[in-house]
């Protein structure tokens, strides 16, 4: 992969939109010479969570060169079927993940692999179920990920939540995670959308397992929040103001690639869930250690397993997903908007 940069000096600690301090990370363990990590494990290693906060700046600095100047404090990252949204962009930045240095791709069907940057200059025009939409607040930047690093297309935790650290080298405080997933309410329907109140991690591993990476957070962070209540309540504003019925439930990751089982189904209801997915759950435990905070939106694309008498495929994952697309667009450009005027008054 290319990598003609030039190594961010660090400088200081995670908070400064900028670079984050690659010194003080997994110091060697000199004074007890029997280091007890897994030394056939090279993300085990002391040295290595100071080299990944390198690679993570160096991320940060090609994106901030490519966009001559700081990144926008909010993002959005595009699920299956959704990364439409940012082709709407104004005045937009399109920088394909395969540019930027040590940043993974997007196989997954349904993502392009891109980061965009851009406004909303326009309305874009309220679909007919919108017609009462209130006028919407010119201007609002921000970045979106069309296209995230899942599990099941082989990658690890660390490399499918890299992006997540880039943002935050970057200056990111607030983030919009979105997927599309199966629903587990039988009175739900496909196409409609749902809040993350929070969720439950399924996929039998953690993405902050290994040497913790010290200037993004501490070594145990607390997951109360994890999804952010404030941000929820602009999301149930901005859903609240174009009429859009918005559901509301946990969220359980699972890696997937095979769709769940129905007795599997069975129990994620059991435990408490209402819609699950292959994707988000790493992303939201990552933005949480780093101190970002998040807000999540689940395009719920099909009743899942054993729900409906039927078999789920993925083209109609994506099919549902495109269909729900001016809908959900338009509330993750409202909850935007709102968030950038919180943002401005300084919240
Ligand atoms: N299960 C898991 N992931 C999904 C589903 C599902 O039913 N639908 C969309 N993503």
């Amino acid at each position: 992969m290319s990598n003609s940069k030039k190594p961010v000096p660090p400088s200081g600690a995670a908070g400064a939109a900028g670079t984050v301090s690659t010194t003080g990370t997994g110091a060697a363990n000199t004074k007890n010479p029997i280091d007890t990590r897994n030394p056939a494990n090279p993300a085990a290693s002391p040295a290595y969570a100071a080299a990944q906060t390198g690679r993570i700046n160096e991320s940060a600095a090609y994106i901030r060169e490519r966009l001559g100047g700081a990144a926008p404090e909010i993002a959005v990252v595009l699920g299956s079927g959704l990364g439409g949204f940012a082709d709407q962009l104004q005045n937009a930045v399109v920088i394909p993940y395969r540019d930027i240095p040590h940043f993974p791709r997007s196989t997954a069907p349904g993502h392009k692999g891109n980061i965009v940057v851009g406004e909303f200059t326009q309305n874009r025009g309220a679909p007919s179920q919108l017609r009462n939409a209130p006028p919407q607040n010119h201007g609002a930047r921000i970045l979106c990920m069309q296209g995230r690093f899942h599990l099941y297309e082989g990658y690890t935790m660390s490399e499918a939540t890299y992006h997540i650290r880039v943002m935050r080298a970057l200056g990111v405080k607030k983030l919009i995670l979105t997927n599309a997933s199966g629903g587990m309410e039988p009175m739900w329907q496909a196409g409609e959308l749902m809040l993350i109140l929070d969720h439950i991690n399924f996929m039998g591993q953690n993405p902050l397992v290994g040497p913790n990476l010290g200037e993004f957070g501490p070594r145990f962070p607390d997951m109360t929040y994890a999804y952010d209540p404030q941000m929820r309540d602009v999301a149930r504003r901005a859903a609240s103001e174009l009429s859009i019925r918005l559901r509301e439930g946990v969220y359980v990751g699972f890696t997937g690639p095979s769709y769940e089982t129905p007795a599997e189904i069975r129990m994620f209801r059991a435990l408490g869930a209402s819609a699950v997915g292959m994707s988000t759950v790493p992303e939201t435990i990552v933005a949480n250690h780093c101190g970002i905070k998040v807000c999540g939106i689940s395009c719920i694309t099909n009743l899942a397993a054993g729900i409906l008498d039927q078999p789920l495929t993925e083209g109609e994952v994506i099919e549902t997903a495109g269909r729900s697309g001016p809908v959900f667009e338009s509330l993750i450009q409202r909850t935007v908007e709102l968030l950038s005027a919180d943002e401005s008054m300084g919240q």
